[in-house]
């Protein structure tokens, strides 16, 4: 059953590999609600360095070389597809080399400003939105009606990864995996912009120990009850 409410933004905050991206999915599918993966953004803007040669420290460079790469979401395609321009690099952007630099570039203050300023302007087109990544409910959204802060175990979240790479074809030494997420970790939340924090008043959910649907169930009851019978189609 779809939320009825005309604007109605949800965002999802926490670590790589606690699965919000999936989740996040989900629970927009349940509500009837679109889907934003910033990471994705950022991931791209990764993508960007490393084909135009560009030092992903050089955040007032890529700012602009983001500007002129187009990079927009295909919101026929759920979840979105993330374009630069006319191409599709929504595969291309999971793979470990953008991963390994994705973090710095992420650490831009010129970068973060313009993605800051696009995540709002998505949220004007598509103001019922789940909005997931690390700053969403403590920066781009803090007005949002339900904020999320996910959790989950280091390991837990390595074997997400390995799984998720296998399914690629793709098999990464579990080690480097582990190295890349605390890596990544430590880079999101001591960044001066946008670092990765628990929103104040967020609800937290530590998905260590549960399955997508049972923390997409959580996440639902909580949402919807905090909306009242009313907000509900029959
Ligand atoms: O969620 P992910 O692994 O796809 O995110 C990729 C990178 O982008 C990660 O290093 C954190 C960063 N990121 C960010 O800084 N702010 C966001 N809102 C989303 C992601």
């Amino acid at each position: 059953m779809p939320l009825m409410t005309s604007e109605l933004i949800i965002t999802i905050d926490g670590p790589a590999g606690t699965g919000k991206s999936t989740v996040a999915h989900l629970l927009a599918k349940r509500l009837g609600l679109e889907f934003l993966d910033t990471g994705a953004m950022y991931r791209a803007a990764a993508l960007i360095a490393i084909e135009q040669s560009i030092d992903p420290a050089n955040g007032s460079f890529l700012a602009i070389a983001i500007d002129e790469s187009r990079l927009h979401f295909d919101w026929a395609a759920d979840p979105p597809r993330v374009m630069l321009d006319a191409r599709d690099v929504t595969e291309r952007i999971r793979d470990l080399d953008v991963s390994s630099i994705v973090s710095i570039v992420a650490a831009q203050r010129q970068v973060r400003d313009v993605m800051v300023k696009q995540q709002r302007i998505i949220a004007q087109k598509h103001p019922r939105l789940v909005s997931e990544g690390r700053d969403q409910g403590s920066i781009v959204f803090p007005e949002a009606c339900v904020r999320f802060f996910l959790h989950a175990d280091v390991m837990v979240r390595a074997d997400r990864r390995l799984a998720q790479m296998a399914k690629a074809g793709k098999t990464v030494d579990q080690q480097r995996i582990i190295d890349d997420i605390e890596r990544r970790d430590l880079l999101d939340s001591t960044r001066t912009d946008g670092p990765l924090i628990r929103p104040e008043g967020a609800i937290d959910i530590d998905t260590s120990h549960r399955t997508i649907n049972e923390v997409v169930d959580v996440m639902e009851a909580i949402v919807r009850e905090r909306f009242g019978g009313d907000e509900f189609t029959s």
